[in-house]
């Protein structure tokens, strides 16, 4: 090989990683965009959707790459949601007037829209398109059954039923960090969402093959179970923020003064949240001790 090939290849591979690079901090920067939407819920909604999403998918059998889209499709699916107003947004779809249903049951499309300049995201589009669609052909917007719709869409939609039949607020602000409602124990934690999780995981099962992919609905169970079984056996308590260690998981969600969540219920503490958080500490935003379960 030449040397001028040997530059043009070197040049590929550069501009091939500063591609995937830039891939990346689009996923950053729109996840961003969607924070705002955290509002609405105990915990990030979609960190959690991404999250459980991806863990099926896998269980599924899907590859590394449909694992992936799957899980930033869940990651981005209510982007098409931002702008829309507080009003319409803290009620149920059962609730909506018929304009405002109309109104949010574009948000899918928005959703694809708003991906759709940037070539990478095709997939990942078309994914959040579909992802209120249900088996039967009672979804929106195209109405697609079945085999027509795509796998990652059909495991979304579980997730992200079951966290907004667990996790989601009506018509009330975000509690302020250290609010009301603490969490004292993981026993309260586990009896005041019992209910609540129990109905939505029947809901799910008796859907199960009419509306929601069985599959999806019995492992997101399975993980579920195991998450609750595992907490049982933890304690809760408020440490400093220096003393927290990668493992520990947060018992509060902890917002700015402007309203962006730093840190979610339920998630794990990683070295790199403990150094974001820390960051926040510094600044006055988020309180030194902080709720945590071990
Ligand atoms: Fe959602």
């Amino acid at each position: 090989m030449n040397d001028n090939a040997h530059d043009l290849e070197k040049m590929i591979d550069e501009l091939a990683t500063q591609l995937a690079d830039g891939f990346f901090q689009t996923i950053q920067v729109l996840t961003r965009v969607t924070s705002a939407l955290e509002k609405y819920y105990e915990g990030s909604h979609s960190r959690f959707v991404a999250e459980k999403s991806a863990m099926i998918a896998k269980e599924l059998g899907m590859n590394e790459e449909e694992v992936m889209e799957t899980r930033i499709a869940a990651l981005l699916h209510d982007i098409g949601k931002v702008g829309m107003s507080d009003a319409l947004l803290f009620k149920y779809p059962t609730e909506l007037s018929q304009q405002e249903y109309k109104q949010y049951s574009l948000h899918p499309e928005i959703g694809m829209q708003i991906l759709k300049p940037y070539k990478a995201f095709d997939n990942i589009g078309e994914i959040i398109y579909q992802s209120h669609e249900k088996l039967d052909g009672s979804g929106f917007p195209r109405h697609l059954q079945r085999d027509n719709i795509h796998p990652g869409a059909k495991i979304i939609i579980v997730v992200d039923y079951f966290h907004n039949g667990v996790y989601r607020r009506l018509r009330q602000k975000p509690e302020v960090t250290g609010g009301s409602g603490q969490v004292t124990s993981t026993a309260n934690y586990l009896e005041s969402t019992r209910d609540k999780y129990n109905n939505t995981l029947n809901f799910l099962h008796k859907k199960s093959n009419i509306l929601f992919e069985k599959k999806a609905v019995q492992l997101l169970t399975e993980i579920m179970e195991l998450e609750r079984r595992n907490l049982g056996h933890k304690s809760v308590m408020r440490l400093p923020v220096n003393a927290l260690e990668a493992g520990m998981i947060f018992a509060e969600d902890y917002y700015t003064s402007f309203g962006m969540l730093v840190a979610a219920k339920g998630e794990v503490i990683t070295k790199e949240s403990m150094k974001s958080l820390a960051r926040f500490v510094d600044a006055g935003e988020v309180p030194f001790k902080i709720l945590v379960i071990k």
